[in-house]
């Protein structure tokens, strides 16, 4: 057991007691965060003239070479400290003795905890932005490939209207556009740097904040100390976009996995990203959409708890507060996994267009362009929808189509119809007409996809410090 409190203790920590305190086992997933920060601090302190050149030299390479072990898996972080700031400062003082002992000068582990999980967290946030933009690729690609491909639209899983492959594609793109819109937005307001808040209450070493949130590419230091170590608004609402996140790709993998269904068909995912059965051999499931689709629920299960972990803390920092690590790792590594597998499940599936085709020709899809062929030619919409319902009817007795109905028969209904109303109520025009922006006509198809794609092309650089922010700094 090695603890950096001693100090006013009489008596030995009771083992169960500090298994139970220790957070090593996880924050030592920090330890980069940790150590960069602390290297920022000691740059700081230099400067402000609190530790000498000499000093300040001396901890920065030791820390230096031990952030290079580690990564490189030369040193190893034990379960004998109780959290990763003390193992760091323990390894610091081994190895240079007495100087090292000034590291955690005006700081506490409070701000220092609280800078490495928005550091943490602010990396994460811009991996899962960059893995959404290589979805969002994905989907434009192929968005591109099929504005042509006719398939059903549905509404309360009934085929309502035909659409395309492409336009049912762009909801989705849609939505993981939002997600990364949400992702910025977070990044905006989270990033502001704690350390130099102590305990919470600030310290009367002469820091300079405004300093090391430069060094570590904040736009400023935060304003309230107290608040500063006790704040943790920005996991929430990062676990809560991840959360909607999962949520969407939840909606995909259940599209996915129904359409790869027998009944269905519409896709054929490709053997390395389906799994088999041990007892039945002709088998082929979509796993990967399953397990998407259930890993959704340990997101929205960590939200849940963080969210109820703050709850009622009073200021500023309590201890409960080491809860919110592991549920939000765990949150943050689910994520990024299920957009990774996601994407190469998507770009590797082949879409069965025939399958689609005709499903979208089964089901009276083309019933709305039958009762507006009607409007066009006089007759009020509230009549038009009447008499299509007689079609609709008949076809379904016959077993056929609306197109496979003669013109006599179409015209036995409504006279008002005429030889054009084929070619009117034809899939492609069904679809080709929709040109309401937004629409799934392959003309306004085609103008969002340049926007989207024009949209993909600019690339978010957020670590880049805006103008008038550098100046204040
Ligand atoms: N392991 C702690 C956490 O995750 C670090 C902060 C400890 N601070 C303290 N006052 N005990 O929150």
């Amino acid at each position: 057991m090695a603890q950096l409190w001693g100090g006013r203790f009489t008596k030995e920590t009771d083992q169960l007691v500090y298994r139970f305190n220790a957070s090593i086992a996880f924050d030592q997933a920090l330890y980069k965060d940790d150590i960069e920060g602390s290297m920022a601090h000691v740059r700081m302190l230099r400067e402000q003239g609190i530790l000498t050149g000499e000093e300040a030299r001396e901890i920065l390479n030791c820390l230096e070479e031990i952030l290079t072990e580690l990564i490189e898996g030369r040193l190893e972080i034990t379960g004998e400290y109780e959290d990763i700031h003390s193992f760091v400062e323990a390894e610091l003082i081994d190895r240079i003795g007495d100087v090292g002992k000034k590291l955690h000068t005006g700081r506490s582990r409070n701000d220092q905890v609280a800078l490495d999980m928005r550091l943490h967290t602010r990396t994460d946030i811009i991996q899962t932005d960059m893995l959404l933009r290589e979805l969002l690729k994905t989907i434009l690609h192929i968005m591109e490939e099929h504005t042509e491909t006719i398939m059903p639209g549905f509404t309360h899983l009934q085929k309502a209207q035909p659409v395309t492959l492409a336009h049912h594609m762009g909801a989705y793109f849609e939505m993981f556009r939002r997600d990364r819109s949400r992702l910025h937005d977070i990044f905006k307001r989270m990033n502001y740097c704690p350390l130099g808040s102590g305990a919470l209450a600030g310290t009367t070493y002469p820091l300079d904040r405004d300093y090391t949130a430069q060094q570590l590419h904040f736009y400023g230091p935060t304003l309230n100390s107290m608040d500063g170590v006790s704040d943790r608004d920005y996991l929430i609402e990062y676990l809560s976009a991840c959360a909607t996140i999962m949520m969407h790709l939840s909606r995909f993998s259940e599209e996915i996995i129904l359409w790869n269904s027998n009944e269905y068909g519409f896709v054929e995912l490709d053997d390395a990203y389906s799994t088999g059965s041990s007892i039945m051999p002709q088998k082929k499931n979509p796993d990967i959409a399953e397990l998407v689709r259930g890993k959704t629920g340990r997101v929205y299960g960590a939200l849940m708890s963080l969210l109820t972990v703050m709850k009622g803390i009073p200021l500023a920092y309590n201890k409960d507060m080491q809860e919110d690590k592991e549920v939000a790792f765990d949150a943050m590594e689910t994520v990024k996994s299920c957009i990774l597998l996601f994407n190469g499940m998507l770009a590797t599936t082949v879409f069965r267009t025939d399958r689609m085709r005709a499903s979208a020709s089964q089901g009276f899809t083309n019933a709305t362009d039958a009762a507006d062929y009607l409007v066009n030619h006089g007759v009020p919409f509230r009549d038009a929808h009447g008499i299509v319902g007689q079609i609709v009817l008949a076809c379904i007795q016959k077993g056929i189509a609306i197109e496979d109905m003669s013109l006599a028969e179409l015209q036995a209904i409504s006279p008002v119809f005429e030889e054009d109303v084929y070619e009117a109520i034809s899939m492609e025009n069904c679809v080709n007409k929709r040109l309401t922006v937004g629409g799934p006509g392959k003309e306004a198809m085609e103008e969002v996809i340049a926007i989207e794609r024009k949209y993909l092309d600019e690339v978010w650089e957020p670590l880049v410090l805006p103008q008038e922010q550098d100046e204040s700094i």
